[in-house]
Parts: C-alpha cells; structure tokens; sequence
C-alpha cells in the first residue's frame, strides 16, 4: 500500500482532541477553526508557501490571486510539476466539482469556482466540471430526480462565475456516464484497482454502506483521466490540476495511488481552507443550515440581516471596552469573510489595524462586509439570470473544445 493511502487511514484514527475533516464532516475544537499546518502534516501535502507563489508570478507574468495571496488556498500536490508543464508550452487541465445538494449554493461553495476561472484565464486551459448528483442521491434523503434536478440549477451558478463556454465542460454524472463509454470503462479500471479494504481505510465505509457509496469514489476519480473525455482531448493522456476544499483529499488520494498502475500522471491539487460558518469557523458553512450560511440567491435584505444577526464578533461587548481593548480578527467572521471577498490588500490590512486597535467597532466592520458582499451577490444574480436552458446546454453538451490535440 502507498504512503498516500496509509496516510489517509491514519486521518481516522484521530485522538479526540483534534480536529475531524473528511468529505462528510468538518468538526475543529478551536474557535479560530481547523489547524490547517496539523491537516497538512496529517495528510501529508505540501504547503503553498512564498517560494511557490513567487515561481507562480514569475513564470505567469500575474500577480496571484488573492485567495491564494491569502493562504486560503493553502496546500497542494505537485504544483510545481504543473508550472513545469506551462513553461515549456505543455498541455494540462482543470478539473474540478459539486456535489449538488441544495437548490442554491452558497457563498462557500463558489471558491474553488473562483479560483478555477481566474486559473483558466491565466493558464488558457480546458476546465472539466463533474456535478456528483450520483454522489448526492446516495448520502443524503434526495431521490434521483431531485439530485439531476439540483445538479442543473448549481451548473446555472457555476456558469454565473464566469467560464468561458469554448473552454467548459460540465457534466452530471448521472447523465454522463451512460453517454461516454470511455468514461465508464475508466471507472472500472479504477474500481478494479482499488480494493474494499482500502476504502473502508480512506472513508470510514463499514459493512452495513449500501455499494454505491462504496464504489463512488472512483466516479469521482475518472475525470483526472483525460481519457474520459474523448470528444475534448481525442482520446489521449494530459496531466491535471484539481483545485477543490481539503475535505476532498481522500478521493485524490486514492486517484493518485491508481493512475501511475494505468499509465496515468498523478493528478496535481490545490487545496483551500473552508468557508467559515456565520456562527465561528469551528465548522463550515453548510447548505441545510440557512442561519449558518449566505446564498448566492439571498436578498440584499436577508444578507444584510443574517450578518448583522448571525455573524460572530471578535469584538468587545460594550463600546468602551472594546475602544480599550480593540477586536480580534482572527475569530471576527466578518472580518474573515472579508479577507475572501475583499481585493484591495492596503484597505483589508487597514481594516484589521483599525478593528484590532478598537479605532472600528463590531457594527461598522459588519457594515463595510455587507457593503462588499452585496454587489457581489446581486451581479452574480443578474448573470444567473442570464443562462438560459440554451446556455445550460451549451456547457453541458459533450462536445469538442477550443483546443486541439492532434
Ligand atoms: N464530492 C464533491 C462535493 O461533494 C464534488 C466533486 C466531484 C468535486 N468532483 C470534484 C469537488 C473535484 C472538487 C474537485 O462537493
């Protein structure tokens, strides 16, 4: 067995004061949430650190974006093999997905979507987008239809962020994989690889788990084989980047461990840190929990009264003291989510000075977040609008790209 997958087996045997993150589950102990370094260490990743970003700047000519500016995309895999490949003019692609699971995502979910379509406009590369309706159906009380159903009302968000249809791809899987026999026969060279006893290790799978779960896990591993998308890449092999949530880990542990054994590169990864629910970052911000989390279909209003309502203050609990002792940033949600949403490095650094002082109160520093986030969601809502059943089909049809591959 690989040290990849060993490493995944001891992330179940954690001592019950640390922190509990796989696909399902996202439980830290500390108010300011997961011990990112420890996850890094545990899952045996590597950092984003200056070294990277630098080489990133130089070799792309772009000053990075600022989730990873920020760390919040703070670890990954093989990253620097994927600057290798954009150096000497080599092709790669993205990959990345949502398990649809609520009609409308949240403000969460669009962060690997954001950072996938700055990706793409930098790197010029196809983006492949697998929407896991399957995945949904079997964990969670969602019949079939209603899952299919989700699944396109997510693709019109996904579409909101921005990707450029010549160079996108998204697909259901339920939809999908009937139509792509290379996509289906990837998924059994890789369920044939991979045995019961090693997922039961990665995701806790026990013998009462109905089998589709059990074999899930390689649907969502087949898209790092370019070979599953004949109609994009004409049936040959490219190496891909998959930017997604560290709780998503496991399953490219696992597609790691299999695609040298069917002649395929590793897969690289980027790996960001949750969005923090309103109430504290202990936890994520989850979609079956409406007070815990902003929609991307929220009102000006809801928005408004959810953050000046629900978010958590790092702040004092009278004026005075908290002039006398100032905030702190580093448990203050609107002062995390504006570090997400908020381009401007110089004025997010004033902010945190200002608060940390005591100089801004809890109230203002709500209201600078709320000035920031709103027109992010009411833009996001006019393009929403914007895609028709048309438009969906345009994303969702297998079809060949703006590239070729000869
Ligand atoms: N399992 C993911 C979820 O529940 C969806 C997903 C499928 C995904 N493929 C992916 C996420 C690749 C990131 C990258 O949301």
């Amino acid at each position: 067995m690989s040290s990849e997958i060993v490493n995944s087996i001891n992330n179940i045997a954690l001592n019950n004061d640390e922190d509990f993150v796989d696909p399902w589950n996202v439980v830290s102990k500390s108010d300011t949430g997961v011990d990112y370094d420890k996850l890094i260490q545990r899952f045996g990743s590597s950092k984003i650190d200056q070294e990277l970003l630098d080489r990133f700047e130089k070799i792309t000519g772009k000053k990075v974006h600022h989730l990873l500016r920020r760390g919040v995309f703070f670890s990954h895999r093989d990253m620097h093999t994927i600057l290798n490949l954009y150096e000497s003019g080599k092709p790669f692609y993205l990959y990345t997905g949502r398990g649809p699971s609520s009609k409308s995502m949240h403000l969460g979910h669009l962060i690997p979507f954001t950072l996938c379509k700055w990706l793409q406009d930098v790197f010029n590369v196809p983006l492949v987008i697998q929407l896991t309706d399957d995945e949904k159906t079997l964990w969670k009380d969602i019949k079939l239809e209603e899952a299919h159903e989700m699944a396109y009302e997510n693709a019109k968000d996904i579409i909101a962020v921005g990707f450029d249809p010549k160079k996108t791809f998204i697909f259901s899987n339920l939809d999908y994989i009937g139509q792509c026999p290379d996509f289906y026969r990837n998924m059994i060279r890789i369920q044939k690889c991979v045995t019961f006893n090693q997922v039961k290790g990665i995701f806790g799978f026990d013998d009462s788990t109905v089998i589709g779960k059990i074999a899930f896990p390689a649907a969502q591993a087949t898209p790092a084989l370019s070979t599953s998308f004949p109609h994009i890449f004409n049936g040959k092999k490219f190496p891909c980047l998959i930017p997604c949530a560290i709780d998503q880990d496991p399953y490219f542990r696992m597609t790691r461990d299999v695609c040298p054994r069917l002649g395929f590169q590793k897969p690289a990864l980027l790996h960001s840190k949750f969005f923090p629910a309103l109430q504290g970052a202990q936890t994520k911000m989850s979609a079956s929990d409406p007070n815990s989390t902003i929609f991307c279909c929220d009102t000006p209003k809801q928005l408004k009264n959810k953050i000046n309502k629900h978010a958590f203050s790092g702040g004092q609990v009278t004026v005075e003291e908290h002039r006398k002792i100032g905030g702190n940033c580093d448990v203050d949600i609107s002062y995390q989510y504006l570090r997400f949403f908020l381009e401007d490095d110089d004025k997010l650094e004033q902010i945190r000075k200002d608060y940390t002082s005591g100089a801004l109160l809890t109230g203002e520093l709500k209201k600078i977040l709320i000035d920031t986030i709103t027109p992010i969601i009411v833009q996001h809502q006019e393009r929403r609008a914007e895609v028709t059943d048309e438009v969906l089909k345009e994303y969702m049809m297998p079809r060949k790209l703006e590239f070729d591959y000869k």
